[in-house]
């Protein structure tokens, strides 16, 4: 099998009184999605640095940590130095999409940018052939548990022939509603890494939850083979 659904679980659905914990209860993923929210962006308040350098210590899967923050230009050091492997920040929250993407990049990180449900794919065209990876978030940011917009596969469609039009290849990342029913839509349309917290965290086997949607995902891959 030449390629492979990566899955980033999100530990905004996992029990924040144990993280490193839950981190352990899945120990096949890919990443672990950690978001990061400011009450400005996003309509909710969530962690920050310390907890990243926490759960750093805790475990050795890349941390993927998804900036949903109004002022990541002054801060994307802060979430570099804390031990990020990946950084994503929202082109809606950030004017100089540009420079903060290289600052991540001269890190030594992957640099990823997202877009709201409401964002269209063409924003990304001065910066796709600088970028490891997009994230299209298939609901509107903030919360756990809300329902995949069903949109998110003709966008996905969309990147991916923006992204060949350019000579791009980033990963594409979709975040919001993922399940084993809709990875085989998102997969199928071009996706490559699946975030899901309800999904996982809210089921008595996160590792099995976990790989079953991995393997939905998969069984699309494999129908398009
Ligand atoms: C939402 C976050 C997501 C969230 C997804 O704003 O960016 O990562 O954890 O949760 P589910 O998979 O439950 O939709
Ligand atoms: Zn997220």
């Amino acid at each position: 099998m030449s390629e492979r659904v990566l899955m980033a679980p999100s530990i905004l659905s996992a029990d924040f009184t144990r993280l490193g914990e839950s981190i352990a209860l899945v120990p096949t993923a890919d990443f672990i999605h950690v978001d990061v929210m400011d009450g400005h962006f996003v309509p909710n308040l969530t962690i920050g640095p310390p907890v990243i350098k926490a759960l750093k210590r805790t475990t050795d899967i890349p941390l993927d940590v998804h900036l949903m923050i109004t002022n990541a230009e002054d801060s994307v050091q802060w979430y570099l130095e804390a031990g990020a492997d990946i950084v994503t920040v929202h082109a809606e929250a950030c004017p100089h999409l540009h420079r903060v993407v290289q600052t991540i990049r001269a890190a030594g990180a992957k640099a990823s940018v997202s877009l709201n449900p409401g964002t269209p794919v063409s924003v990304l065209r001065d910066v796709l052939c600088d970028l490891d990876m997009v994230l299209l978030m298939s609901v509107n940011p903030g919360f756990g548990g809300q329902k995949f917009i069903a949109n998110t596969v003709r966008k996905t469609a969309e990147l991916v022939s923006l992204s060949k039009e350019l000579g791009a290849a980033p990963l594409i990342q979709i975040d919001g509603g993922i399940d084993a029913d809709t990875a085989p839509l998102v997969v199928a349309a071009g996706a490559r890494v699946l975030v899901a917290g309800s999904a996982v965290f809210c089921k008595d086997e996160p590792a099995e939850a976990l790989e079953s949607i991995r393997s939905a995902g998969q069984g699309a891959l494999q129908r398009l083979a």
